[in-house]
C-alpha cells in the first residue's frame, strides 16, 4: 500500500520533501507496487520539447498490481460491489478473486481474436461489471482502452474509433438509465458504418432488446467468455507504455485523444486515492462517476483497485426511482466515502431536503465533489444534509489530463473552505501566470493556473498529434503546463478554482469545446454560422447559450428551427451538448480578422454591459441589437 499521510504536520512535512527532493520523494512511493524490473531513473523531463518520462526502464502491469500483488490479503475481499439500474434487481459482488477470474478470461478472449501489446480497444459500454472487467483485461493483455461515454452519439464514438484506429469495439445490446432503455447496439451499428477499424464487435446482453448482430463481426460475450481460461500471464509494460486514452475537448478542433502511460499513472492515481479519502482497509468506497469519464476511470476502477479498496460502481441516475437512490445506497453497503460532482448535488438540493435527511447515513466518514466549480449554497448543504455536519468535504480539483487529484484537502487533516480546493498536493507545483505571463508571487493573487514541475499521473500526449500537445498545454507559458483553468490564492495559500478561461464550457461536469458545438450547429441547413458562449446555470453550473445566424429561415417557426437545430447537436454529438438558450441574430461581433469576438458575448450572457473595448468590430451596431434581443429572450 502507498505511504498514507495522516496529521497536518505530516502532510506539510511530505509537500516541502516532495519539492526539495520531488525524485526521491515519487520513488519511495513507487516501492510499494510490484515491478517486474526497477526503473533505471525516476524523471527525465523536459517542458519546451515536451517530454516527460517517469521510471525510465522500469517493467510491469498494471494489473499485477491489482490482483497478484493482494492475491494473498485481499482474494476474498470485494472489489467491486456493482448495484444496478433498478432497485429490485439484485446487486452483484466480486471478490479480487473473481473479478481476476473474469479479467482473466475476458484477457484470453481478447487474445483469441488476435488483439496484441499496442492495439487499441473502443469500449462504449453502460455502467455493467463487464466495463470494468474490459478495461482491466484490456491493460492485462497490453492492449491500449479508449473508453467512449455511452451517452455520446454515433458520429462521435466513430471519429473516436478512426482517430484511435481501434480494432475492436466493446458494446451492449442496450442500456438502462433511470426509466429509459437505451438501444446502444444500435447506435454502435451506425458508427460502424463510418468505423473503418473495427474488425469485430464484441456484444454484452444487458436489456435483452431485439439487435442485429452481424455475421462474422459481431460476437455476444457470453458466448465468447463460456469457455475462456481464467489463467492469463500479464503481459510485461515499459512504466512509459501507453495505458489508455480518454478523448477530451478542447478549445478547437475535434476532441483529443490524451493518453496515459502505466507506471506514473498507477502510483498517481493510488497515492492521491488513498491520501485524499484517507481509505482505511475494509471501508466501502462509492465514486458515482461514470466510468467513460476521467473520474471513474482513476477512482472508480483503477485508484481504489491498486489500494485493495472495495469500490462500489452504480449503473443507474441519482432520481431513478426516487431522488433518494444514493442515500439509499449508501445506507444499503454502509458506504464510507462518497465522490460525487457539485451539479449532482445541486440537482438533489433541489427537490427538497427531506429525502437525504430521511437517512442518517451513519457510516458515512468523508464526501468528495469534482468536476466544476462548487457553489458555498451546495458545499454547505452537501455538509450538512449529507454529511450531517460530521464529514470533511474534499473539493478535489483535477483534469482529464492530470490523471489524479491535483489541488484538494486530505479528509479530515486539512482545515476546508467552502469553494475552496484548499492546497496542492505533495508533489504538485501551481503557479499562477498573471496577462503578461509572469509568476504571481504571494497571496490574495488571481489569475491562470499553472504548474510547473512535472508529476507521475499526468499525460504524456495527444493521441497522434503531439504537436497539438505542445500547443495546447505548453505553449501559452512557455515552460510550464497551462491548466485552462483560472484561479485565485486566497489571504490562507488557499485555491480557490475560478472556473475555464479558454473556450471550453463545463456542463453539468461535461467538457464541452465551443468550436464543436459550433460545428454541430451549422451543420443545419437553415444556419450561416454560430457562436456559442457558457451561461451561469443554476444546476448544470454553466448551461450552453448559441447564437445562430439563420438569415433564411422561415417566420414564425423560431421554436421549431431551435427543436430542430437541438436535434442536430444531439445527433452529432451527444444530447449533452444541446445548447440551452438559442437566440437568432442578425449577425455576430467580429474584429477585422474575421475573428468571433466572443468576450463580448460572454458578457451579454452574463447580464453585464461592460463590453469593454469594441472599436475593433467590423459591426458594432451589432452588439446593441444582440442584447436586446438577449433580454428579450430572457424575459420571455
Ligand atoms: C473543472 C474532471 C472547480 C476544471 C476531473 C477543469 C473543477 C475541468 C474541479 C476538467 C473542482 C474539475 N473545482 N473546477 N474541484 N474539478 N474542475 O477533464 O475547469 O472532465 O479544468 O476532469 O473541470 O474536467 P475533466
Amino acid at each position: 500500500m502507498v505511504p498514507k499521510i495522516s496529521t497536518l504536520s505530516g502532510y506539510l512535512h511530505e509537500y516541502q520533501k516532495s519539492i526539495v527532493h520531488p525524485e526521491i520523494f515519487w520513488e519511495r512511493i513507487a516501492e510499494s507496487f510490484h515491478w517486474r524490473k526497477p526503473w533505471e531513473k525516476v524523471l527525465e523531463w523536459d517542458f519546451n520539447k515536451p517530454e516527460v518520462k517517469w521510471f525510465v526502464g522500469g517493467k510491469l502491469n498494471i494489473t499485477e498490481n491489482i490482483f497478484e500483488r493482494h492475491a494473498c490479503m485481499k482474494g476474498d475481499t470485494p472489489a467491486i460491489i456493482w448495484e444496478p439500474n433498478d432497485p429490485s434487481e439484485p446487486h452483484k459482488i466480486f471478490t479480487y478473486k473473481q473479478l481476476w477470474d473474469e479479467v482473466n478470461k475476458f484477457a484470453n478472449v481478447l487474445k483469441s481474436l488476435g488483439v496484441k501489446k499496442g492495439d487499441r480497444i473502443t469500449i462504449y459500454l453502460p455502467m455493467i461489471p463487464e466495463l470494468a472487467i474490459a478495461m482491466l483485461a484490456s491493460a492485462r493483455i497490453g492492449a491500449i482502452h479508449s473508453i467512449v461515454f455511452a451517452g455520446f452519439s454515433a458520429k462521435a464514438l466513430a471519429e473516436r474509433n478512426n482517430d484511435a484506429q481501434s480494432k475492436i469495439l466493446i458494446t451492449a445490446d442496450g442500456s438502462f438509465r433511470g426509466p429509459k432503455t437505451i438501444p446502444l447496439k444500435q447506435t454502435a451499428d451506425e458508427a460502424l458504418h463510418m468505423s473503418g477499424s473495427i474488425e469485430k464487435v464484441i456484444v454484452v446482453k444487458r436489456t435483452g432488446q431485439q439487435v442485429r448482430m452481424k455475421e462474422g463481426r459481431d460476437l455476444w460475450w457470453h458466448e465468447l467468455m463460456k469457455n475462456a481460461a481464467t489463467e492469463c500471464k500479464a503481459e510485461t509494460m515499459d512504466a512509459e507504455d501507453p495505458l489508455f486514452i480518454l478523448y477530451t475537448s478542447g478549445s478547437t478542433g475535434k476532441p483529443k485523444g490524451i493518453l496515459h502511460t502505466t507506471g506514473g499513472y498507477m502510483i498517481y492515481a493510488a497515492y492521491t486515492f488513498r491520501n485524499v479519502f484517507q481509505y482505511t482497509d475494509g471501508d466501502i468506497y462509492f465514486c458515482a462517476a461514470d466510468i467513460g469519464w476521467i473520474t471513474g476511470h482513476s477512482y472508480i476502477i483503477y485508484g481504489p483497485l491498486l489500494e485493495g479498496a472495495t469500490t462500489l460502481m452504480f449503473e443507474g441516475i441519482p432520481t431513478y426511482p426516487k431522488p433518494d437512490r444514493y442515500w439509499q445506497i449508501i445506507e444499503k453497503f454502509k458506504v464510507n466515502q462518497f465522490y460525487t460532482s457539485p451539479t449532482a448535488i445541486r440537482s438533489l438540493l433541489a427537490q427538497g431536503e427531506e429525502w437525504a435527511d430521511k437517512y442518517d447515513m451513519p457510516s458515512l466518514k468523508v464526501l468528495g465533489t469534482v468536476g466544476e466549480p462548487i457553489n458555498e449554497e451546495a458545499w454547505h448543504w452537501y455538509h450538512n444534509h449529507v454529511g450531517k455536519g460530521r464529514c470533511p468535504i474534499v473539493d478535489t480539483w483535477w483534469q482529464t489530463e492530470t490523471g489524479g487529484i491535483m489541488i484538494s484537502p486530505l479528509a479530515g487533516i486539512t482545515p476546508t473552505k467552502p469553494a475552496y480546493a484548499t492546497l496542492p498536493l505533495p508533489g504538485i507545483r501551481p503557479v499562477i501566470m498573471d496577462a503578461d505571463g509572469k509568476p504571481l508571487k504571494g497571496n490574495n493573487v488571481e489569475g491562470s493556473l499553472c504548474i510547473e514541475f512535472p508529476w507521475p499521473g499526468m499525460a504524456r500526449t495527444v493521441w497522434g498529434d503531439h504537436q497539438r500537445y505542445k500547443e495546447v498545454y505548453f505553449t501559452a507559458y512557455p515552460g510550464k503546463y497551462f491548466t485552462g483553468d483560472g484561479v485565485k490564492r486566497d489571504e490562507d495559500g488557499y485555491y480557490r478554482i475560478l472556473g475555464r478561461i479558454d473556450d471550453v464550457i463545463n456542463v453539468s461536469g461535461h467538457r464541452l469545446g465551443t468550436a464543436e458545438i459550433e460545428n454541430a450547429i451549422n451543420e443545419h441547413p437553415l444556419v450561416a454560422e454560430s457562436a456559442v458562449v457558457g451561461y451561469p446555470h443554476p444546476i448544470k453550473g454553466q448551461g450552453i447559450y448559441a447564437f445562430v445566424v439563420a438569415p433564411a429561415r422561415p417566420g414564425n417557426l423560431d421554436e421549431e428551427l431551435r427543436n430542430s437545430i437541438r436535434q442536430g447537436v444531439a445527433k452529432l454529438i451527444s444530447p449533452i451538448a444541446k445548447p440551452d438558450k438559442i437566440q437568432f441574430v442578425s449577425g455576430l461581433p467580429k474584429t477585422r480578422s474575421g475573428k468571433i469576438m466572443r468576450r463580448i458575448l460572454r458578457k451579454i450572457v452574463a447580464g453585464s454591459s461592460d463590453y469593454g473595448d469594441t472599436s475593433t468590430l467590423t459591426n458594432p451596431g451589432i452588439v446593441n441589437e444582440i442584447q436586446k434581443g438577449f433580454e428579450a429572450l430572457k424575459d420571455g
